[in-house]
């Protein structure tokens, strides 16, 4: 049986998860809004995706006997600057998941919980994926940005060719 304490942790992160699903599905309708249509269907996926884990959760409370609690979801943040933001933001906001599971697994293993432990074995995993994704996303919209400077300077190079 899990302590008080562990159960309320375990509904912290289903209130987390669903957080999670609105800041994706707002990046996601501001990617449609902007026109970058990979990233919105990247977005949506992972608001699907993040409603998957937060049912991980729930169906885990009721098969210990306990009851998840279902709280309202933080308004998400619905404007960014521009993709660099909203991969920052992605990657950001996993470190802050990463470091919340975390804390529950280091709770129940202080208390001996071996099924909170063993279930969330697939999380901290899951975070070590979610976190490697979120950087890779970083890293293509930097390395795009540097493209487009190259085609920048190829530009200027057309220009100095003909000055003179
Ligand atoms: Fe459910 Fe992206 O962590």
């Amino acid at each position: 049986m899990a302590s008080k304490k562990v159960v309320k942790l375990i509904n912290d992160q289903i209130a987390m998860e669903a957080d999670s699903s609105a800041i994706y599905l707002a990046m996601a309708t501001w990617a449609v809004k902007n026109g970058y249509k990979g990233t919105a269907a990247f977005m949506f996926k992972q608001a699907e995706e993040e409603r998957e884990h937060m049912y991980k959760f729930i169906h885990f409370l009721g098969e210990i006997g306990e009851q998840a609690i279902i709280s309202k979801v933080t308004e998400p943040k619905a404007d960014y600057r521009g993709l660099l933001e909203v991969m920052q933001t992605t990657l950001g906001h996993e470190k802050k998941v990463t470091a919340s599971i975390h804390n529950i697994m280091s709770v129940a293993r202080k208390e001996d919980d071996y099924p909170v432990t063993s279930f969330l074995k697939w999380f901290i995993d899951e975070q070590v994926e979610e976190e490697a994704t979120a950087n890779e996303l970083i890293d293509i919209v930097k390395m795009a940005g540097k493209v487009s400077e190259y085609l920048a300077d190829k530009e200027i190079g057309a220009k100095a060719a003909k000055k003179d």
